[in-house]
């Protein structure tokens, strides 16, 4: 048959063995291969082979091939080998008060149960009973002081996986030894009291070493303290979306989407905004809706950063002192506990949302952080925390709710628009003949470059270059 004019050449194909492992959910699909058996179906005898286009084949300087975004076996790579290895945010200590005080997170598509144990330390073990695998825990938060128990036939594990008790040991009296039975536990490391997990065990890098510039941002929202410490609220906002979970990271600092996509409610709170009194200060949301509309020219002006790993930020668009916590004692209580200059000096700090790839995003100014948690190539859950500046005025905490809520919740205007959005992309990748998207824009508009990070203008896709420099180093890894 002739080739149509323009179409692409197949790429290469490689292969890998999924990893059979606990707690994925749902198991990653294998690809029925010609010739695999007689009827075309996978062996399931051995670990199913997966195939997949070769992954540094699919990315270019300017382009991305669609089938990053469409593809469930490129999904079950990224699972291996992107957050199989890259430090992902869990929880805060905070969220631990007491022995036995438990959260249930995930590492990639893995879950894991963080538990506090007597002595203090939190441990991390996935979310699988070693007898026969069931699933240990059942709710996302909790108290288990004496420990977890697996609800098939008894078997009780204690905070760092080790096990408890074993339903009528005497069936295993020389036969199995409970002290073999431990639950895998996963590496943990504490930064300023945000916990993050590592598939990869010793063979990741220091935590410190993946953050690198971007630790700066979660300065910025612990130093906003005016203690030097931040809670977590009890306050969870959960919501699922039908997309692939890139398209997440691949919008959330891009300046030219909200004048188009947000439009409606950039109009609506145009409206509302005139008719609030002059002495009246919008509230965040308010004033989020309302720089979304700013002219293209502002945003040109403004910085991205973007930094090795895939993680950048984009500068305030929305002032910094939008709100009007610095009133109520906050500054006061911030001077007595940093001093003047460095009061200053932190309340001038006027960043938007840090990524953190590939697993969060961190708002320093509004004390929010969220958790994407990819589920399928085509399903990823979004988990947002308010955190409480211990020390600041009560109203500091109303407004970062108020902003949190109006912002990154499902109910949000604005983030409906952009889940309708992800769909739409991955609805349109999914058939014609264009096997690229574009990702050059501002791409010879650089502005700096230094060893810790680049800046650019904020209208440029260099965080969206910079997160599939980061893809290809990660999938590239066999
Ligand atoms: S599967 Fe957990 S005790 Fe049997
Ligand atoms: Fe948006």
């Amino acid at each position: 048959m002739a080739r149509r004019t323009g179409a692409i050449a197949p790429l290469p194909i490689t292969t890998f063995h999924a990893q059979a492992r606990g707690g994925h959910y749902p198991p990653p699909r294998a690809r029925p291969r010609q010739g695999t058996t007689p009827t075309g179906r996978i062996a399931m005898a051995s670990a199913p082979q997966i195939e997949v286009p070769d992954p540094t084949a699919l990315v270019r300087e300017d382009k991305v091939h669609r089938s990053v975004y469409t593809d469930p076996a490129i999904f079950a790579l990224e699972m291996e080998r992107i957050h199989g290895r890259a430090w992902l945010y869990l929880a805060h200590e905070s969220e631990f008060k007491a022995a036995g005080d438990y959260v249930v997170r995930h590492l990639g598509t893995q879950a894991v149960i963080l538990t506090r144990d007597k002595q203090g330390a939190i441990h991390g073990i996935f979310n699988r009973c070693s007898h026969r695998g069931a699933t240990l825990c059942a709710f996302d938060r909790g108290s288990a002081p004496h420990g977890h128990q697996c609800p098939y036939h008894g078997w009780t594990f204690n905070a760092d996986g080790s096990v408890r008790f074993v339903s009528h040991p005497r069936n295993y009296d020389g036969v199995l030894d409970p002290a073999d039975q431990a639950i895998q536990s996963v590496r943990i490391e504490s930064y300023r009291g945000f916990l993050f997990g590592n598939l990869a065990a010793d063979a990741a890098p220091p935590l410190l070493d993946f953050m690198g510039h971007m630790k700066t941002s979660i300065d910025d929202l612990v130093d906003r303290s005016p203690t030097g410490k931040v809670e977590c609220g009890p306050y969870v906002l959960r919501h699922y979306y039908r997309a692939n979970w890139k398209m997440t990271f691949e919008n959330l600092n891009d300046t030219i989407h909200p004048g188009f996509a947000h439009a409606a409610s950039v109009v609506s709170a145009r409206n509302v905004a005139s008719a609030l009194p002059a002495s009246e200060q919008p509230v965040a949301t308010l004033g989020m809706m309302l720089a979304n509309g700013k002219p293209i020219q502002f945003f040109q002006d403004i910085d991205m950063v973007t930094a090795p790993g895939g993680h950048s930020y984009i500068g305030g668009h929305m002032g910094a002192s939008y709100t009007p916590d610095a009133q109520n004692g906050y500054v006061q209580a911030m001077t007595a506990f940093h001093g003047a200059e460095r009061t200053r000096e932190i309340l001038s700090i006027d960043r938007h949302l840090m990524l953190l790839y590939p697993s969060s995003f961190w708002h320093a100014r509004y004390q929010t952080v969220r958790i994407l948690r990819p589920v399928r190539h085509d399903l990823t859950e979004m988990i947002g925390f308010v955190f409480r500046l211990v020390g600041a005025p009560d109203e500091t905490y109303a407004n970062a709710v108020e902003y949190c809520t109006g912002a990154n919740s499902a109910a949000s205007p604005v983030i409906a628009d952009d889940l309708e959005i992800y769909e739409r992309c991955l609805l349109g990748n999914g058939f014609g003949d264009q096997q690229w998207i574009p990702m050059s824009r501002g791409l010879k508009e650089t502005r700096e470059v230094t060893n810790a990070f680049t800046r650019s203008p904020a209208t440029s896709e260099a965080f969206i270059r910079n997160q599939f420099a980061a893809w290809s180093s990660y999938m590239a890894q066999a």
